[in-house]
């Protein structure tokens, strides 16, 4: 299947999804504003602010990497880094949405592609950026369907800097060597390895679940891995019920996967569990490929990586963008920064320290390392199914629940409780019956 028709897919699943919402929500949005802004001067002084959560190494280093083009080209301008800390945007989304109804928003902000834009009332408080999309020619570098999947009631809100993948499974490949252990490509697979690391006295599987997303995270690859790609994807629109037993099979191993995780995980963050796999003393972790970016930042180069047993061919995709405030404080300064994070030369330099791919199709692979490489080629080979935790599948109000149930599932196991909320919550979002 062409990597069009795959997108494709995807954005009748947004589509369906959209439908649903607005059925079951009011509109509160303002009508669409009619002229996105004028193509700037250059600028020259003033400030640009851009809000992010990328503070940990590997994602504040590939946005730096982008600052550093940004300020040699504009040297007068003051770049105010805005950041909050929390992986998946945790903290960053609620302090963000109050400095928008309150009337302060940043320039320019992190927004993944997809239904998350709607929790932001697009017409009301950003900017359309279909200006700078033409001026820039963006339509002939991005592919057609991410261009689509970014359309949101017929404007683009977002300027998408990368794809990452989610379902990665991280190894230390000195500990798997010294085991006589393969990267497992299936659940009993993985279950032996994890078997034989925990005799040992290895950590079989490193987790960090303090922020709250983290167990969201990885449940949705064992979903991934259990239901196949039509199955999960069925999940966010109603074609797949929540009540089928291969849900029931994906929380029972998820159920099992947390007897072989570190017990202080609810005090670690995503890349605080990754140092276990730095250390020596954990053998596998379930990531985005964020995690490539933090080795990277790390200096560390001891890692395997394989897709999470069961997704073999399945791609997991979402994106990060860059959204423009209405209202922002600096606009020249906000559209340069837009078309740098748009350009070749930014995403070259942005990606490979983010440990992400461009999402221009234009970029140069001897840029990019091992790992990365290959998440290219599956990109472009795969199936590609969209992230809940990361944006793309669901709204946003959907995708907090389904975090909040994943969460406390990791803790207390209850599988049927589970099961019943997950239903309930995609009845409460119109789409489950
Ligand atoms: C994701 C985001 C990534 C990375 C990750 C961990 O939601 O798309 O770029 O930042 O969170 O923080």
């Amino acid at each position: 299947m062409s990597r069009n028709i795959r997108w494709l897919i995807v954005l009748s699943l947004v589509s369906i999804a959209l439908v649903a919402l607005a059925a079951c929500a009011a509109p509160t949005a303002a009508p669409a504003p009619t002229s996105p802004p004028a193509a700037p001067p250059a600028a020259a002084g003033g400030k640009l602010e851009m809000f992010s959560w990328w503070t940990a190494g590997g994602e504040a280093d590939g946005l730096n990497a982008m600052y550093a083009i940004y300020k040699k080209k504009y040297p007068t301008v003051d770049v105010v880094n805005a950041t909050v800390a929390g992986g998946a945007g945790t903290n960053a989304k609620a302090v963000l949405a109050t400095r928008l109804t309150g009337g302060d928003p940043p320039d320019a902000f992190q927004l993944h592609a997809g239904l998350e834009v709607e929790k932001y009332e697009p017409t009301k408080y950003l900017q359309p950026l279909d200006s700078i999309y033409t001026s820039e020619g963006l339509d002939k570098v991005f592919p057609k369907d991410l261009l689509s999947l970014l359309k949101y009631q017929d404007h683009y809100w977002g300027m998408p800097v990368n794809i990452h993948r989610a379902n990665v499974l991280w190894y230390n490949q000195k500990v798997f060597a010294d085991n006589n252990l393969k990267a497992p490509t299936t659940w009993d697979e993985f279950f032996k390895a994890a078997d034989a690391l925990k005799a040992k006295g290895i950590i079989p599987l490193v987790v960090g679940t303090k922020e709250g997303w983290e167990a969201g995270h990885t449940f949705e690859t064992v979903l991934i891995g259990t239901l196949g790609a039509d199955g999960y994807k069925g999940l966010w629109t109603g074609k797949t019920q929540w009540t089928d037993p291969k849900v029931t099979d994906a929380l029972n191993t998820f159920k099992k996967m947390m007897t072989y995780a570190n017990t202080d995980n609810s005090a670690l963050t995503w890349d605080g569990a990754a140092q276990y796999l730095v250390d020596g003393k954990g053998a596998m972790h379930i990531m985005g490929d964020w995690t490539d970016g933090w080795f990277i930042s790390k200096n560390y180069k001891g890692y395997g990586w394989a897709p999470v047993p069961g997704t073999t061919g399945i791609f997991d995709a979402l994106t990060d963008s860059f959204a423009a405030a209405k209202g922002a404080k600096n606009q020249d300064n906000l559209n340069n920064w837009l078309k740098l994070a748009g350009s070749k030369e930014g995403q070259e330099a942005f990606n490979p320290k983010k440990g992400s791919i461009c999402a221009r199709t234009d970029c140069d692979p001897k840029l990019f390392d091992d790992y990365l490489q290959s998440a290219m080629k599956d990109w472009s080979a795969n199936a590609i199914v969209p992230s809940v935790v990361h944006g793309a599948a669901a709204v946003e109000k959907w995708a907090t629940v389904y975090k909040d149930i994943l969460n406390t599932f990791a803790t207390k196991g209850d599988v049927a409780a589970t099961q019943k909320a997950l239903q309930q919550a995609c009845v409460d979002n119109g789409v489950c019956k």
